[in-house]
């Protein structure tokens, strides 16, 4: 039996390494207006409108899962703020806070956040992270063929509403790594936290290569040549790690140098429906019929999508470094990119 029961009565998932899973991360589109280099392939192939979850189904799932132990939903895409829709989806997930769920997240470009900020902040999104990878408008261009400044008033538009905001910066060798001091100093006149997060192999084109990555040793390097450092302790099943400069919080997602894998406590659904134990899995578990009937489901129904998902997650690989290589043993080729699970 997979599904163990907490005091609470609620079952929580948990995988064959005994992490059990909290955090649920919902791609609502593979759209994106940018084409950023480490995500999206050349030539995207968009899915039709009509392939997408509803809000409804999508709601319906959540309730589901939060039911079963989810407490954190992060909003993802492609980029969530191009689905019409998404701010009431936001409001409506606060009913399940009744059942458990604690944090409702998203992640974010900031294209369009000056828009959307203060009605995010009025439905209750409880905090929201936005990639910036360049302080340099011909440089931010180059990595996503979109403009720097509709961001950066994004950001402080989220600011003066109120909203929580992480920054994420993906750094590419030879590409942004010249990027690390001025926003690190950047984020500090800002007061936000910023992490830089280590090139991942999940761009849509397969073309990344290990020497692209800018590994934490050398952030770290670059980052003492203008602060004092002092590494902090490292927090639950947080992907970060987290340090200080002068004083101020900054942190690091090094999941090619020091993954948190042994830690992970999440699962992720596509908007089609398609569950992910691990964002380098290869394997999916389809369950878009079953999403699509979750209101009309018997008791007996429930219990058998249940016992499908747990036995799915329960399977989930030790983490990045085992799917590696059995990846290499087995010639696995991945078919998803970052830009259809969301990060
Ligand atoms: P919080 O820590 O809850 O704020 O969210 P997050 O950092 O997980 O979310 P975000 O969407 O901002 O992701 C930041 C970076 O972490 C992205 O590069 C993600 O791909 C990466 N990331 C998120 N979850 C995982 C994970 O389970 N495994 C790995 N390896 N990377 C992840
Ligand atoms: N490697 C690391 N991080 C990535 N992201 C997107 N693609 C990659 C990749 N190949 C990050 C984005 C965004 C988050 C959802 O995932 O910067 O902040
Ligand atoms: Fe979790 Fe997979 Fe990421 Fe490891 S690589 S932290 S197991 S999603």
């Amino acid at each position: 039996m997979n599904i163990r029961m907490q005091p609470s009565n609620a079952p929580t998932f948990v995988d064959q390494f005994a992490r059990h899973k909290h955090k649920l991360r919902i791609s609502v589109t593979d759209r994106c207006n940018f084409k950023c280099l480490y995500c999206m392939p050349e030539h995207p192939q968009w899915t039709s409108k009509k392939q997408l979850l509803s809000w409804d189904e999508l709601y319906q799932f959540c309730d589901f899962m939060v039911r079963r132990g989810i407490e954190q939903i992060r909003i993802t895409g492609g980029e969530p703020l191009l689905r019409h829709g998404v701010v009431h989806f936001v409001e409506k997930l606060q009913s399940l806070r009744a059942y458990g769920l604690k944090r409702i997240s998203m992640t974010s470009n900031a294209h369009y956040l000056k828009t959307h900020a203060v009605a995010l902040k009025q439905a209750g999104l409880d905090d929201l992270n936005i990639s910036l990878d360049s302080l340099d408008p011909i440089q931010f261009k180059q990595l996503t063929q979109k403009d720097l400044a509709p961001v950066i008033e994004g950001i402080a538009a989220a600011q003066a509403a109120g909203l929580k905001i992480k920054i994420n910066t993906v750094l590419i060798q030879g590409l942004n790594d010249n990027q690390i001091l001025p926003l690190a100093h950047w984020s500090i006149q800002q007061q936000v936290l910023l992490r830089f997060i280590e090139f991942m192999p999940l761009d849509g084109d397969q073309k990344w290569s290990r020497q692209q990555v800018v590994s934490e040793q050398e952030i770290l390097n670059q980052l003492s040549q203008d602060f004092k450092l002092d590494q902090l302790r490292q927090t639950g099943a947080d992907p970060a790690r987290h340090y200080q400069i002068n004083g101020h919080p900054i942190a690091i997602i090094s999941t090619i140098t020091h993954s948190f894998c042994d830690r992970c406590d999440r699962i992720r659904l596509t908007a089609t429906g398609e569950l992910y134990h691990c964002l380098f899995a290869t394997q999916s578990l389809n369950i878009k019929a079953e999403i699509q009937q979750l209101h009309q489901l018997n008791v007996q129904q429930e219990q058998a999508l249940t016992q499908s998902i747990a036995t799915y997650i329960w399977h989930k690989k030790a983490g990045y470094a085992a799917i590696q290589q059995a990846q290499r043993a087995e010639q696995g080729i991945r078919k998803i990119s970052m830009h259809m699970l969301g990060g």
